[in-house]
């Protein structure tokens, strides 16, 4: 029997006094707090993490096989390792110009969700895309070449992305969603407490 191996996206919270470094260090300090959301999520996998190197495009690279992600916002940080491709984001749900909900989608992919909340949609799909993106390593700038092909329930969707049909799983918590991309994987996901 196959049996599929889990991930453990970790979500950290940021610590209220982060909020007083000036913005060249808060951004290197949660680039750190997001490495250890990541610590965590290897340790979850028994794995030891490699050196975390990055591409010249600014992508994770494997380590041993292993395959990384990180997001980190202002209120919230994420990490995840997995041992195929992986692509991990998460955002604060808040109102966003009619430009970005056109630019983010088309009709066809919204009219796949019927009628959730606008806010709440427009950040699940961006959150799922950015996910797959983060898997090839281009960016915001494959961003018409990756396409929502299935909204399966309220917290699993399938984007399609180079010719891959990449499963994303979601996850709601105080005000943000997040979302994990990767394939043949079971996500567990690891909340603040
Ligand atoms: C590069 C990109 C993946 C960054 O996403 P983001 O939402 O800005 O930032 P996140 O905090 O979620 O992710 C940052 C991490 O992505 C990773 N990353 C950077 N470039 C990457 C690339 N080309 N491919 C894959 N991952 C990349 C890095 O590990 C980075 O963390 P680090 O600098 O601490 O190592 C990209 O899609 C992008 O530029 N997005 C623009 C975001 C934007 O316009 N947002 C508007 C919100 S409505």
């Amino acid at each position: 029997m196959l049996i599929t191996p889990a991930i453990h996206p970790v979500i950290l919270p940021v610590p209220a006094d982060a909020r007083d470094l000036s913005p060249q260090r808060r951004v290197r300090f949660l680039s750190r707090h997001a490495r250890e959301a990541l610590r965590r999520s290897a340790e979850r996998l028994q794995v030891e993490l490699g050196p975390l190197e990055k591409d010249p495009r600014g992508a994770p690279l494997p380590f041993r096989g292993y395959f990384w992600s990180v997001t980190h916002k202002p209120e919230y940080v994420g990490g995840v390792l997995a041992p195929s491709p992986v692509g991990m984001d998460l955002e604060k749900i808040r109102p966003c110009s009619e430009a970005l909900f056109r630019q983010t989608a088309s009709e066809e992919e919204w009219a796949l969700a019927g009628r959730s909340g606008r806010e709440q949609l427009f950040f699940r799909y961006w959150t799922a895309k950015e996910a797959v993106l983060k898997t090839g390593g281009e960016g915001i700038k494959d961003l018409s070449r990756c396409r929502v092909r299935k909204v399966i329930d309220d917290t699993h969707l399938i984007v399609e992305y180079s010719g891959a049909a990449w499963p994303v799983e979601q996850i709601f918590f105080d005000g943000h969603v997040a979302s994990a991309a990767g394939q043949a994987v079971r996500v567990e996901w690891a909340l603040p407490t």
